[in-house]
């Protein structure tokens, strides 16, 4: 790679460069030293590494789609890019983050006939710069009869209750005194798959301190008492009894929004010129696609498959002409040059507007992320 082209590119284009232009050689540390510097400019501290094959992974929540789509598509918009408006908050990183939790039924002393399902949400995916603006979490249950007959009854009234944990139960001791009431509500357990969304934004703050996250509890209890009702949750697997009723399958996600001041400025207008391949050494903007795949990140990269980055190349010759888009000090600079080449150097050829892509990744706790990069795209280069 030859070092006056270095500073002029970002640095994912300059790997691509490493990668692909055949007349340029990238010994296999600068390759190292760029995917680092590109992905800490994604906020990553290492390429993630996803541990689901892709048939176990979670699946993109199809809100997520939408909002990717249509990002794709309102770019040329002038509008604030840190406004994630499906939410109304400020924003410009969406993380679906995956409940670590485990499934425990009738294990609770108050309740027998409970279903109890703790929930845990890592938050340290979180970079401390990122400023949290929501946090929603979305319950789904889904309930799957065994037998046909089944369907035919009515909807089964439930309640569900979430606690939040305070502090760490040791084994033995009532863990009733452990947690606090969020809410509670009646839910109807049917066929169809039930949502629930209950904002979180608070209490998710307070669980990025370090050693305040105990996580949740969700319990789910018949409404009515009868005898029969009460073997609804009879505990599962652990136990010599068939449950009378399968256990509802629940999903839980925590939709975090959160905002990287440093990463937020009014979006630019995309230009959507193709740019010819036209053989010439003046300076000038260069089609360059960036297939995720010939990087090798395509297993973590859900969305694009690619994009046209382009980089500028070419010379600055004397006279600049004004096409070149340079500054009075270039102007003057190839001057100097014309006159000392060995002096003074050309002025550098530099994107001078570059345009943002949004990206669809898994980061390395598997929760799908949606983020906006700035400066992806470059779109025209100058003599600076
Ligand atoms: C949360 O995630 C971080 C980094 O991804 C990891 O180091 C940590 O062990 C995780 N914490 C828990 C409780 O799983
Ligand atoms: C200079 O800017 C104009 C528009 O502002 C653009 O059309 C042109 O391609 C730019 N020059 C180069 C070398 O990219």
């Amino acid at each position: 790679m030859r070092p006056d082209m270095t500073p002029h590119m970002t640095p994912l284009v300059f790997l691509a460069v490493c990668l692909f232009m055949r007349e340029t050689a990238c010994t296999p540390e600068e390759k190292k030293t760029q995917e680092r510097l590109f992905l800490s400019s994604l906020g990553l501290t290492g390429r993630p590494r996803p541990a689901g094959s892709h048939q176990l992974r979670h699946h993109v929540p199809s809100a997520l789609w939408r909002m990717f789509q249509s990002s794709e598509k309102i770019q040329i918009q002038e509008s604030d890019d840190c406004m994630v408006t499906e939410y109304g908050v400020r924003g410009n990183i969406i993380r679906y983050v995956q409940d670590q939790g485990s499934l425990e039924s009738g294990r609770s002393s108050s309740c027998q006939a409970c279903l109890e399902k703790e929930l845990f949400f890592n938050m340290s995916v979180l970079q401390d710069v990122e400023l949290l603006t929501l946090a929603q979490l979305e319950l789904k249950l889904h309930w799957k009869p065994f037998r046909p007959v089944d369907l035919l009854q009515q909807p089964k009234p439930l309640r569900l209750s979430l606690y939040k944990v305070i502090r760490l139960t040791l084994t033995g001791a009532n863990p009733q005194v452990n947690r606090r009431l969020l809410v509670s509500q009646s839910v109807q357990l049917q066929p169809e798959s039930t949502s629930i969304t209950i904002d979180l934004t608070l209490l998710a703050e307070n669980w990025r301190k370090p050693g305040r996250n105990y996580g949740l509890v969700l319990e789910l209890l018949p409404h009515s008492s009868e005898p029969g009702e009460l073997l609804l949750f009879h505990p599962g697997n652990s136990l010599p009894f068939a449950p009378a009723v399968p256990l509802p399958l629940i999903q839980a996600s925590l939709v975090v929004v959160s905002l990287n001041p440093h990463q937020c400025r009014s979006r630019q207008k995309r230009s959507a010129v193709r740019l010819p391949m036209i053989r010439s050494n003046v300076c000038k903007a260069r089609s360059l696609y960036i297939d995720f795949r010939d990087v090798g990140w395509q297993d973590w990269i859900i969305a694009p498959q690619g994009y046209m980055a382009n980089y500028c190349h070419g010379e600055c010759p004397f006279p600049l002409s004004e096409s070149l888009n340079g500054t009075n000090h270039a102007i003057l600079q190839t001057l100097v040059h014309s006159l000392d080449p060995h002096g003074t150097p050309q002025p550098c050829c530099v994107p001078i507007s570059l345009s943002p892509i949004s990206m669809l990744y898994y980061d390395n706790n598997d929760n799908v992320v949606l983020r906006h990069y700035h400066d992806m795209v470059v779109d025209e280069c100058g003599c600076r």
